[in-house]
Parts: structure tokens; sequence; C-alpha cells
């Protein structure tokens, strides 16, 4: 299905929007290639209780078959009921004992792991972010930066020598959610009135995908996590950027007033503007974002015009609506969103 939507050819469930291109320059976000403590955590006891649940089961196996194929039944056979043993104690005791141990190995190791992954205390050099899951959005407020993002979280580096880890908290505006950045660390549920915790110290610089983890309603599968891990020197320079107000480029102040006096002063927040919502996502700097929808489309001002005219056509069941403005007023209000930056 091809429509025309705002001058932009749009084939609607036949586009991936330029995400394919963007994410196979990123690596899987695969659970067993780890760059984060508890991820690496998670990994390691993962593979322990696979290695030993294996090696029982080559004992337990490997006696099964030696057993059926050494006393199968032979012709020569006396039919006579053997001799029967009842009880034994060295038996008895090494089947209690054994597995008795091996259960206490798994309980220790389990907690250890445990313990590391809710670590509880802070150290000073912590970041701090504030997530808040919406239908079907992130959005990250940085406390102690005064900055305010949604979907592409930013963390600097942590050198395991002199760890500069991240802690988040995590609410949800709505219905339960999960927070799960496979390579990062296990997935932390987002429950309405509650808030929980968790940490990642990311050795690795990139851009790690995830996705929210528990179905949250119609676009569950479409509430993506990008986390940008940068050097510290890059991820101050990005902190420095998304402080300043953005420049108002006078060639806009149309589009900007079409911003101001349209429902979507009522949902978004533009620093220096009327607009302070807290609905949808801030959009401040929106252009320092490389996707919107949460990930559904690169962020290009096509998508945008396509995105503002009608979500539904590329995220059906987002709660932003169809803005039917007239195409000078999509064009005008593009052209001051581009200037976002
Ligand atoms: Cu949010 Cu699934």
């Amino acid at each position: 299905m091809i429509a025309v939507i705002g001058g932009v050819p749009v084939a609607a469930f036949a586009n991936d929007w330029g995400m394919g291109a963007s994410n196979s320059k990123i690596p899987p976000s695969s659970i067993y290639n780890p760059v984060s403590t508890p991820a690496h955590e998670i990994n390691t006891v993962a593979f322990f209780v696979v290695a030993i649940t294996g090696v029982i089961f080559l004992i337990v196996g490997g006696l099964l078959t030696y057993s059926i194929v050494r006393f199968r039944a032979r012709p020569t056979d006396d039919t006579r009921e053997p001799p029967q043993v009842y009880g034994s104690s060295p038996i008895e005791f090494a089947w209690t004992t054994v597995p008795v141990i091996i259960v206490l190995v798994l309980i220790l190791i389990t907690a250890r792991t445990i313990y590391t992954v809710q670590a509880p205390a802070r150290p000073p050099g912590a970041l701090s972010v504030h997530v808040i899951a919406h239908q079907w959005w992130w959005e990250f407020r940085y406390p102690d930066l005064g900055v305010v993002t949604a979907n592409e979280l930013h963390v600097p580096l942590s050198d395991p020598k002199n760890p500069t880890p991240t802690f988040l908290d995590l609410e949800s505006a709505d219905v339960a959610h999960s927070f799960w950045v496979p390579r990062l660390a296990g997935k932390t549920d987002v429950i309405p009135n509650k808030k929980n915790t968790m940490w990642i110290d990311p050795h690795v610089s990139g851009t790690y995908l995830g996705q929210c983890g528990e179905y949250c309603g119609t676009e569950h599968a479409m509430m993506l996590i990008r986390v940008v891990v940068e050097p510290r020197a890059d991820f101050d320079r990005w902190v420095a950027a998304q402080k300043q107000p953005p420049a108002l480029d006078p060639s806009v102040v149309h589009g900007r007033q079409v911003f101001e006096s349209t429902a979507c002063v009522n949902c978004h927040t533009i620093q220096g503007t009327a607009a302070n919502g807290r609905f949808g996502p801030d959009l401040t700097h929106l252009m320092t974002r490389e996707t919107i929808g949460a990930g559904v489309a690169m962020n290009t001002p096509d998508h945008l015009k396509v995105w503002v005219n009608d979500p539904s056509v590329m995220k059906p069941g987002a709660l932003m609506p169809a803005m039917n403005l007239d195409d000078k007023d999509l064009d005008d209000l593009v052209a001051y969103l581009v200037t976002l930056r």
C-alpha cells in the first residue's frame, strides 16, 4: 500500500523508515556478549548452571545408556527373577548428599550474583537517571544535570579500574513495562506506583539496543531503547549541549507559532516556549536524537513530516493524534522542529 502524505510517498507496512540500515551497524543485542558488570554476572551464572546440569545429564544419560546396552535381555538368559536387594545405607547416603551439595553450590553462586547485580550502594561518582516508562516511549531525566531526553539514553563509559556507573530509578506513568538492554543488564520491571532501581557500568563505547520487555499494549513491540555509551569528555559535551536552550532561527518563526498554537503544547515541552507538557517526549533537543517514535523511524525531516501529520502511519495505535495541518503549516512546523538541536 503506497500513500502520499505531506508530499512523501509512504508504504505503510513495507517501510522500515531507515531503521534496518541504522541497526545493521550496531552489534546485535545478545545476552551472550555482555559489556557491563550486571550482564556479565548473569551470563557467567547462566553458563555455570548449564555446565553443572550438563555434567549431571551426561552422567545420568551415560549410565542409563550403558545399563540398557549391557543388561538388555538375551536369548540365553535365565528367565527366573534374580535375587532382590532391599535397602542400602551407602547408596541412599550418596544419592541424598550429592544432590544436596550440588544444590548448595547453585544457591551460593546465585546468591552472590544477586548480591552483585542488586548492589545497593551508589559510589560518589555514580550518575543518576530517572527513567519513566510511558505507553510507548521512555522518558530519561538526569536530576543532577538538569537534562531531559527520550528513548536514547546517554551514559558515560565506566573504566573498571575507576568505575563511574549509572544508576537508574525506574517508574511508570501508566501500566507495567520492563527496561531491557541485554548487553548491559537483565530486565527490570517498571511498575506503576513503585520505584525499582538498577545499575550499569558499560566498559565499551558504542550504541546498545534494547526494548520494553513486558507486554504493555498495542505498541509494546515498538517501545525501543538506545543506550549511547561515550567516553567521559563526549558525554560531558552532550550534557552541555542539552542544557543550552535551542537558538531560535528567525526563518522558522511561523513554524514555531504553529507549534505554540496547536495541541502540541499540551503534551510536549520545548524549553524557551510556552510548551511544557509531559505526556509526550521533551522536544527541546529533538534533532540530537537519531530516531523518532521510540525507535520506529530514523529522525529525518521527511519522516518527521509523516509522523506529525499522522503518527499511526508509522506506529498504529500511538497515543499522539494526527495533527491534520494544511501543507504550508506542516512544512513550516517541520522546518521549525528541524532547528531544535
Ligand atoms: Cu512498554 Cu511493553
